[in-house]
């Protein structure tokens, strides 16, 4: 297994083991890896000739230093679940400085406002960070496709808009979101739940799937009281936004469209810890 922790190194070992006609499937992470995170991993290697995974949590997309000093770090774990899809996989885990060299400032991005809808409002900053980290992390494995989860559906229309806007040569393809049994969405934050917290967080899927429902015949509006009312009572979960919007913009629906493609959004607390879904509608 190739674990390198410095850009020279793995664009040496890129360089060596690179043919003509390869492609360079490319899978950017935070570390903590899950089922979620394999399953880019496996479409990346069923579609490349090589793949690179980075593991790198980016202190430039966290607005909340608590987040950003309790993000799970499990480095050794991470390269056994690697190896558990394929070990020719190319693991890139860098230090800070191999990223930033010593200016960990973010760029400032005009993504055409998809950065200023729900994750944009309530974590400032983060969508600079994410575009800063995402565009460097392109320069340095130069990916022919990259792999972003759809559990992160607005991070995924602001890479596209990255993409197209600084007008880098990278095909970014969408994967589905992978979940537990009982519906909870996928992620490194859960391992910080107790098995209590993961087992009623079941509440967040079905509820964002009742509204799916409702919103078959009442408007955004009402089926945004319906979820605000669902959480009010509850002891465990705060609600900090639900929001139905257009896939494409991200504007929140104000009246119903025939034409237009839209979603279900939910960002929710439990005990500090903050865990986001998204359906379509
Ligand atoms: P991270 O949260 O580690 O997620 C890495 C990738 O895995 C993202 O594209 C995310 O959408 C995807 N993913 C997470 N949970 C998933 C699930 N349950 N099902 C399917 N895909 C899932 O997103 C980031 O890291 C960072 O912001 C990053 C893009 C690496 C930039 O730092």
């Amino acid at each position: 297994m190739n674990v390198f922790n410095n850009k020279a190194d793995l664009n040496s070992f890129i360089n060596n083991n690179n043919s003509l006609n390869s492609t360079i499937g490319f899978v950017p992470t935070m570390g903590a890896l899950h089922n979620g995170h394999l399953s880019l991993l496996k479409k990346s290697t069923e579609n490349n000739s090589l793949t690179v995974i980075s593991i790198f949590v980016n202190p430039t997309q966290f607005n909340n230093q608590e987040d950003l000093a309790k993000y799970p770090r499990t480095l050794e774990n991470d390269v056994e679940k690697i190896k558990s899809v394929s070990n020719k996989i190319i693991v890139y885990a860098p230090t800070v400085d191999d990223i930033y060299e010593g200016n960990t400032k973010s760029n400032h991005y005009n993504f055409d406002g998809l950065e200023h809808q729900m994750e944009g409002k309530f974590r400032p900053g983060h969508f600079d960070g994410v575009g800063t980290v995402v565009k460097r992390l392109f320069e340095i494995v130069n990916p022919t496709n990259a792999y972003f989860g759809e559990k992160d559906f607005q991070q995924l229309q602001i890479v596209k808009k990255l993409v197209e806007k600084e007008k880098l040569s990278v095909n970014i393809i969408g994967c589905p979101i992978f979940r537990e049994s009982n519906g909870l969405a996928m992620s490194s934050r859960n391992e910080r739940l107790t098995s209590e917290e993961k087992t009623k967080a079941s509440i967040i899927f079905k509820t964002i799937n009742q509204a799916k429902i409702l919103f078959g015949t009442k408007s955004a509006k009402e089926v945004s009281e319906f979820v605000s009312k669902t959480f009010k009572n509850n002891q465990t979960f705060e609600l900090e936004y639900f929001e139905i919007a257009d896939e494409a913009t991200l504007l929140p629906c104000i009246r119903k469209s025939k034409n237009k493609k839209y979603r279900g959004f939910i960002a929710v607390f439990v005990n500090k810890i903050r865990l986001i879904d998204t359906i379509s509608f």
